[in-house]
């Protein structure tokens, strides 16, 4: 099948109008925390349907259910850190998105157990939030039937009754497991779609639609993840967005196309959450195999955000980013014909952003010396209207668009 790029995606000129719903967002970027190291891809989705069935067994209330729903699903969005560190920075994302508090304290407390030997504050039993003990029994569930088989993981769910787990909910789990409702469309060999779909069906605010607002904040804070991954790209995300967002309006783009570029300028690099650390932050040059594993990632970026049915031209955008105009970008080595305007600006803002970040070899540079690189990698890379909309952004001024955070310490993102 022949690749949709943004040129031909502007062709058809397809309606992306449609509203979405948080269910929606969130279940296709829970996908991109399962990306990260050591995780299993669509494990937040299966944690989702497992826990929830298991709170409707054990009598959790329905109000309890809407921030339940979304920790499960956002559980593992701090997970590039230390475990303590881990669990508090998930938890303040998980604020940030106005999950709630009850949905932050779960992601807070996922790693207590009952008898008072987890983490971080050895809470024990009742004490540890209730959303939390469902939280660690669904992934429990998850792991082991993934990592073994359902068997495994109902025996040692069973073992860990009353040291790990609520005693409860083990039983509720149990009682459904014997009924055979445990593990429909989540079993691991289940499609994600199907698991997708199972999850979007319980949705306990029945899809309600987002406001634009609403839309914004959760791509923020996404960025905000994939910038937090590295020391070296703490502001990059937000930073590109912020560039994007001004070129587009210098270009006279409509206030949509403005609002797309600035999206996907957001959620470009989402898919870079599956490159691990020791590759994003290596200090010497990659190998030909690490380049492969970064060459992956703005692919996976579309990926993620395609899932998304108001999102697809944004996807491809995103996906796009390291494109260049002569055919020797990744990854699908695409040509000018093949790139939209949108897709371009997103391109070039990626380039400043990564060019005024440090590197090992050079700290990061002012506008003065931006620009002349920039302008050499003109008409062959880069657009020439999206450099001249560029340099009109910043006039005069060395000073950088936007502030990113540099640090001269010795390792490296050599990745934009
Ligand atoms: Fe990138
Ligand atoms: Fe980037």
């Amino acid at each position: 099948m022949e690749l949709q790029t943004s040129a031909s995606y502007r062709q058809v000129a397809q309606n992306d109008s449609g509203s979405i719903s948080l269910s929606e967002i969130i279940s296709a970027l829970s996908f991109a925390t399962d990306l990260t190291e050591g995780a299993v891809r669509g494990h937040a989705l299966r944690s989702c349907l497992l826990g929830m069935r298991i709170a409707d067994e054990a009598g959790v209330g329905g109000e309890q259910k809407n921030s339940l729903y979304y920790a499960l699903l956002l559980k593992d969005i701090g997970n590039q850190e230390m475990i303590g560190l881990r669990c508090d920075r998930g938890a303040s994302i998980v604020s940030k998105l106005g999950m709630g508090e009850m949905a932050a304290d779960a992601v807070r407390s996922i790693e207590e157990h009952w008898d008072g030997t987890g983490f971080p504050k050895r809470q024990r039993g009742q004490r540890i939030p209730l959303l939390a003990r469902v939280c660690a029994v669904a992934q429990h569930l998850d792991v082991f039937s993934v990592g073994r088989n359902t068997d495994v993981a109902i025996e040692t769910l069973e073992q860990w009754s009353g040291t790990w787990f609520d005693p409860h909910l083990v039983r509720a789990a149990l009682a459904l497991n014997l009924r055979g409702e445990l593990w429909s469309c989540c079993r691991s060999d289940d499609s994600h779609e199907l698991t997708r779909a199972a999850v979007l069906e319980l949705d306990p605010q029945q899809r309600k639609r987002l406001d634009e607002r609403q839309i914004d904040l959760i791509c923020e804070a996404f960025a905000d993840i994939v910038d937090s991954k590295s020391h070296f790209t703490y502001r990059h995300s937000i930073g590109v967005a912020e560039v994007a967002h001004g070129m587009a309006q210098k270009l006279g783009l409509p206030p949509e196309r403005v609002k797309l570029v600035r999206r996907a300028a957001l959620l470009h690099d989402i898919g870079k959450l599956s490159v691990a650390n020791s590759i994003l932050d290596k200090r010497t040059p990659l190998s030909k195999e690490e380049w492969k594993i970064v060459e992956r990632h703005p692919g996976l970026s579309r990926q993620i955000l395609e899932m998304i049915e108001p999102f697809r031209e944004m996807a491809i955008i995103a996906g796009e980013h390291h494109e260049k105009l002569d055919g020797t970008g990744y990854p699908n080595r695409l040509m000018a014909a093949d790139l939209s305007l949108e897709s371009r600006i997103v391109a070039v803002a990626d380039v400043y952003s990564a060019l005024s970040e440090d590197r090992p070899y050079r700290p990061g540079m002012d506008n003065r010396q931006i620009l002349p690189i920039m302008r050499s990698l003109t008409p062959d890379k880069l657009d020439v209207d999206c450099v001249d909309a560029l340099a009109a952004l910043m006039g005069n001024s060395a000073t950088l668009l936007f502030e990113p955070v540099n640090t001269h310490a010795g390792s490296v993102t050599q990745v934009a």
